[in-house]
């Protein structure tokens, strides 16, 4: 085996006091998905933007990673095939377990980024709709997140290392945004083994060869050592 890819959601933070989207009583089910994470709803209403990624970034910076971005970690380091985490998730708890190789294909909460020259800077934990850009001045900043309706970022890498990957594994991620949901048939279609490991089943579990069901901190450590063992 050379080479594993990971793609995360939501579910993997979970345990580490982080809400996801749509299970119920989700950030969906409490937020209008087009008020606060669409271009469209931060031209309207910048300041309720902020408020709610200003809010994310608080919770974000003091959860701690869980067994499971720990087991993830001593995978990538142990294991002889290279292991690759491309992740939805805006935490950086995948960086804070130890993981070296992280994807954010969805963008991070710790990044403000000019809508104006593209520069990116360590996001303030307060973000206001006048803050300025430290590079050209342009008072047109915005959390580095990619919200509905704009293109993920790094999909020309992802897609190289989707097709390269013996093994792919999807942990805690609905199925229902693409292009993450479609990973699970790339790899597939290049002959990649692959694992589904959720607390519950996701909308594509019947792409997968394998599927493991239970909470990211018992299902995630067991998985990797037995991976590990060989
Ligand atoms: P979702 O909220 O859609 O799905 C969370 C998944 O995690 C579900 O499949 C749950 O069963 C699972 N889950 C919940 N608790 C778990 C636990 N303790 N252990 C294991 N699994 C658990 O979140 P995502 O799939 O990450 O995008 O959502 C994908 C994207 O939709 C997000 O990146 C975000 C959102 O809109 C943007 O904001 C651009």
């Amino acid at each position: 085996m050379k080479k594993i890819v990971i793609l995360t959601g939501a579910g993997i933070s979970a345990e580490s006091g982080l809400g996801t989207f749509r299970d119920e009583g989700g950030l969906w089910a409490q937020h209008r998905i087009e008020d606060v994470a669409t271009p469209e709803g931060f031209a309207r209403d910048p300041q309720l933007v902020h408020d709610f990624y200003n809010a994310r970034r608080g919770q974000a910076g003091s959860a701690r990673p869980n067994a499971a971005h720990a087991a993830l970690a001593r995978l990538e380091s142990e294991h002889p095939a290279e292991v690759v985490i491309v992740t939805q998730n805006v935490d950086g708890l995948h960086e804070a377990a130890g993981s070296k190789a992280v994807i954010h294909m969805h963008g991070r909460l710790s990044a403000a980024l000019c809508a104006a020259c593209e520069h990116r800077w360590e996001a303030p934990e307060a973000m206001r709709p006048d803050d300025s850009c430290p590079a050209c001045g342009a008072a047109d900043s915005r959390p580095d997140i990619v919200w509905f309706g704009e293109m993920p970022y790094h999909m020309s890498a992802i897609w190289d290392h989707l097709r390269e990957a013996d093994l792919f594994a999807a942990i805690g991620t609905s199925g229902e945004v693409y292009p993450a949901a479609a990973f699970v048939q790339d790899t597939d279609r290049h002959g990649a083994h692959t694992v589904e490991l959720n607390l519950a089943p996701s909308s594509v579990v019947s792409v997968f060869s394998e599927t493991r069901f239970g909470k990211a901190t018992e299902i995630v450590p067991q998985w990797v050592d037995n991976l590990l063992r060989g």
